[in-house]
């Protein structure tokens, strides 16, 4: 199969990783692609949101499959384009993609499929969480367990625009469950855990992920199965009702609290950077699954994954969250990857034969093991050896999962 890969970020170069390994894929491009991707295939300059510029790609290059990796593509139509024009796409429809891109879609969906999900307040009065409604980037959402931080919260949704929803505080541990959909079948990937906060400890503010871990220990295939049961197939069912059928990452948000499994929110796509501690377990030929799901061939389709566990550590630069960073000389990377550690980008751009920064959260390094602990060293020893200047990471990303386990 000849595959077009969209995106530019960790998620994608996880993904061109592994599409990249696959016995069926005959040639891979991406748009517009990193300095991590072009080592893996040929990267075309359009940007992942030009829906048409991509359609006259894919069809010059004449590719069997699009793989659109990032949620602003997908809430923009660009899946619909493509499919319009007869083009194979793993990823929703814009319609399908309002699960992400509307916190109040989709708290309205899974109301109707009766999904079990945080509930939503009338009133904002702590403890309460307050979220923006539309993409933020991760950045979107509060958790007010005082006055202040509300008010500090709502000044902060309010200056976004475009309206906001307040639910209740919920308690307990998080996961992120992935499965791909054809729009009417659920096939679950290993459970993963993100470190959404910015600092140690679980402090500072919301970001897009500092790290991740898979599988999760405890989260056994019994329990994915129910969850895929009471969440994912219900509103499977429900966009397929609306007529508005879901083609690609399902992504769940899950907390599991006292009363069992709460969904926080869905995303559309590959969590990042989950996704570059999920593909690098997957044992089975990526470009076949993804493929089967973009038709609506998922019905007994398999997966198979490696024994062994993944940690990634996100590598941001000095003003992430709040901004980022460009040009900054980034040095390390072949010392990283020679003991078996992947190295992904996230924001690095590339100056004249140097590798440079390019955003905020900048690499994403994978230590593979096997088991939490030692993948916990292996991804802690790799990211060691970057360095650029006001480069710093979270140092307790899997850190109490490696401790459980030990
Ligand atoms: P979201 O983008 O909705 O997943 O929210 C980002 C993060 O905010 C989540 O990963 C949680 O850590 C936290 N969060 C969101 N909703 C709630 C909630 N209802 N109760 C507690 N924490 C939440
Ligand atoms: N890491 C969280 C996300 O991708 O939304």
């Amino acid at each position: 199969m000849r595959v077009l890969l969209v995106g530019s970020g960790g998620r994608e170069h996880a993904l061109a990783w592994k599409l990249a390994q696959s016995p069926s894929l005959s040639d891979l491009h991406a748009a517009p692609g990193s300095p991590g991707i072009a080592e893996l295939c040929e990267c075309h300059p359009i940007r992942a949101e030009d829906g048409e510029a991509l359609l006259g790609l894919a069809g010059s290059l004449n590719v069997d499959l699009v793989v659109i990796g990032p949620e602003a593509p997908l809430v923009a139509g660009v899946a619909d384009v493509l499919r319009h024009a007869g083009i194979s796409v793993f990823g929703p429809s814009a319609a399908a993609a309002r699960l992400e891109g509307s916190k109040s879609f989709a708290k309205e969906v899974m109301s109707a499929a009766e999904v079990p999900a945080a509930i939503s307040l009338a009133v904002a009065r702590p403890p309460c969480v307050v979220k923006a409604d539309g993409l933020a980037a991760g950045k979107g959402v509060f958790v007010c367990r005082s006055q202040p931080e509300l008010d500090d919260a709502l000044r902060r949704v309010n200056a976004l625009g475009g309206g906001m929803v307040v639910e209740e505080l919920l308690e307990g541990p998080e996961v992120s469950v992935f499965a791909l959909c054809d729009g009417s079948e659920a096939l679950a990937l290993v459970p993963a855990q993100d470190f959404k906060r910015a600092y140690d400890g679980d402090a500072g503010p919301n970001t897009g992920g500092m790290g991740s871990y898979a599988p999760v220990p405890g989260l056994e295939e019994a329990e994915i199965e129910g969850i895929l049961g009471t969440v994912h197939r219900p509103v499977l069912a429900e966009l397929q009702r609306r007529g508005a059928p879901f083609v690609g990452l399902l992504y769940a948000g899950l907390m599991l609290t006292a009363d069992g499994p709460r969904v926080l929110e869905f995303n559309c796509r590959f969590g990042d950077p989950e996704a570059q501690s999920v593909l690098p377990l997957l044992a089975g030929d990526l470009v076949e699954a993804l493929g089967a799901a973009s038709v609506g061939e998922l019905s007994g389709a398999h997966i198979g994954w490696r024994d062994g566990a993944a940690v990634t550590v996100v590598i941001a630069s000095a003003g992430y969250p709040d901004s980022g960073d460009q040009g900054s000389a980034i040095s390390g990377v072949d010392a990283a990857t020679a003991n078996g550690a992947l190295v992904f980008h996230s924001g690095t751009a590339q100056h004249g034969g140097q590798l440079v920064t390019n955003g905020g959260r900048v690499l994403g390094v994978t230590g593979l093991g096997e088991t939490i602990l030692r993948a916990r060293e292996a991804a802690y020893t790799a990211a060691e050896q970057i360095a650029f200047e006001g480069a710093w990471c979270r140092r307790d990303v899997a850190l109490a999962a490696a401790e459980a386990s030990r």
